[in-house]
């Protein structure tokens, strides 16, 4: 069945696969949103069927929220669950640093907020995403809705004082309508091509009126899995100063797709 998955998604699977293997009985963990972090929610899932793991789960949005359920994970809002030991989220860009913009899939607000209230967290993705400055996937913003064209002036305007290539912001649209976050907000997508600094950057962002969160991820992230579609995965771990290459073996994890 893995084999029958475009390469991409082997990728991204066996990133995810080797991930879960950090998760250890007891655990407290932040699960994050988009397609790679699905694959993890189901070999998670799988780890928990098999060996009857007590985890205690929180989700960074609704959407892995259902999924959570639905595959049988005990999922939790985060003021319930407490202080998290483990968070593994995927990413759109990151660089050596492990800095990361992260949103494309609209859950940034959740994500960071999931991620900092976690002693660890780590990033699952595949090669494609790795950059040598961070920039060329638009950075996301989320802004209330009150007022975002001020907002978004005000950005705009901001950014003129950057060390970025792009100033131009775009309203995220779902159809013919803006696109709308789990907290009701909107997001901005901001076109730099490249972030010269990205912290100056982000603490910007923040200060403008109607800004709830931006998508740079600074000093947050510790280790990155990067998946092959050939099973291969290393593992960065940016704490420990080590990197460590393994191979999953796809047909051992099979019956994580029984139900798709
Ligand atoms: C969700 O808001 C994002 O931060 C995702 O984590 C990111 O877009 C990665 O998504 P994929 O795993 O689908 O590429």
């Amino acid at each position: 069945m893995v084999l029958q998955l475009t390469p991409i998604d082997r990728a991204k699977f066996a990133a995810a696969r080797r991930a879960v293997d950090l998760v250890e009985d007891g655990m407290k963990l932040g699960l994050g949103t988009g397609s790679t972090a699905a694959w993890m929610v189901r070999a998670l899932a799988e780890r928990v069927r098999e060996e009857n793991l007590r985890l205690t789960c929180v989700a960074t949005s609704r959407r892995t929220a259902e999924l959570g359920r639905e595959v049988g994970l005990k999922i939790l809002p985060l003021d319930e669950a407490g202080w998290l030991d483990l968070t593994i989220d995927g990413t759109d860009e990151f660089d050596t640093d492990l800095t990361l913009i992260k949103g494309g899939g609209g859950a940034l607000l959740m994500e960071k907020i999931v991620a900092t209230a976690s002693d660890r967290m780590v990033v699952i993705t595949d090669a494609s995403k790795e950059v040598k400055t961070l920039g060329h996937f638009p950075l996301p913003v989320e802004v209330i809705p009150f007022g975002w064209q001020a907002s978004r002036m005000l950005i705009e305007e901001l950014l003129n004082a950057m060390d970025v290539m792009g100033t131009n912001a775009t309203l995220r649209m779902n159809g013919e309508r803006p696109f709308v976050t789990d907290e009701g907000n909107h997001i901005l997508d901001l076109s730099l091509g490249r972030i010269g600094n990205p912290r100056q950057l982000s603490l910007a962002l923040n200060q403008v009126p109607g800004v709830v969160e931006n998508g740079l991820f600074i000093d947050i992230c510790d280790a990155v899995v990067i998946g092959y579609a050939d099973g291969r995965v290393e593992f960065r771990d940016l704490t420990e100063g080590t990197i460590e290459n393994e191979r999953i073996v796809f047909e051992e994890t099979d019956n994580i797709f029984r139900d798709l």
